[in-house]
């Protein structure tokens, strides 16, 4: 089993920066804090979950709704007025669709499609879901960022909350993402399971796709562990006995930007990576 120290970063496929980061920074609050050759790395100013944005290409395949990321607002009211706002914004930011807000388990979202091809979620948590032990609904920020740093839309994107994956069974899922990848399951529903690590509020929601989508590697979670001895060794065993604890594909080590690292598929071709700093 690894030893992750963070679940640090998720990565994500868009067809055009140009199109998607606008969004990001504008409609959810994201500031972007590095930009390279075909791919940046925004931040939620709450939330030390990085998201690194890849520019795939513009035939990048449009991701399966249970590939959305979601932000969290802090009132109800916030959910109805990122409605019409998004509403009103939909052909300035090319958004693909707005859903209407809708109530779910104690959760009330907005939905829309970005013009990378990716669905994002503007969610409020009833405070009856935390009294119920629904411990993913507890406010996953410290201190609330003040208006001042998003002004003018009636809402105010608190921190980035989650991410989500589709798998084929979630009890199998769910035991590889404790044993092998050493991740915290911190709920779920009848059909869903949370993982996140044991540190930090921001979690993945697993859930079982009716029919189940592949997506690039591009779509994946980064895990961090301590030293680069540790990745070392995560690589060798996984390359020679990987197929036994349900790891797929492991692609080569990389060393780059001060780090090293190696990316995988999981049991549902879910794709992970591992690094830590050299
Ligand atoms: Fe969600």
């Amino acid at each position: 089993m690894i030893k992750p120290t963070a679940l640090k970063r998720g990565h994500y496929e868009c067809k055009s920066l140009d199109d998607t980061l606008p969004v990001l920074t504008d409609l959810l609050a994201f500031e972007v804090v590095r930009q390279g050759s075909g791919q940046a790395a925004v931040k939620h100013p709450n939330t030390d979950w990085e998201l690194v944005v890849h520019e795939g290409a513009p035939e990048a395949v449009d991701k399966p709704h249970l590939h959305h990321y979601g932000v969290r607002v802090e009132t109800l009211d916030e959910v109805n007025a990122a409605y019409e706002y998004l509403q009103s914004q939909k052909e300035r930011y090319k958004l693909m669709r707005v859903s209407r807000p809708h109530e779910n388990h104690f959760a009330h979202s907005v939905y829309f499609r970005e013009p990378g091809g990716n669905d994002w979620e503007i969610e409020y948590y009833d405070h009856e879901a935390v009294v119920r032990g629904q411990r993913n609904a507890i406010n996953p920020w410290r201190e609330k960022m003040s208006e001042e740093r998003f002004p003018g839309r009636g809402y105010l994107p608190q921190a980035l909350s989650h991410g989500t994956r589709e798998c084929d069974d979630k009890e199998v899922s769910a035991r590889f993402y404790s044993e092998v990848l050493g991740l915290e399951i911190a709920g779920g529903g009848r059909s869903s399971v949370y993982i996140k690590h044991y540190e930090t509020p921001w979690y993945v929601v697993v859930l079982p796709g009716r029919t189940r989508h592949y997506v690039s590697e591009l779509n994946r979670f980064t895990l961090q562990v301590e030293t680069e001895q540790e990745v070392v060794e995560a690589h060798r065993a996984f390359r020679t006995s990987g197929k036994d604890i349900g790891i797929d594909e492991v692609q080569d080590l990389q060393y780059d930007n001060g780090e090293v690292s190696f990316v995988f598929s999981d049991l549902d071709r879910n794709w992970w990576d591992i690094c830590a700093a050299r």
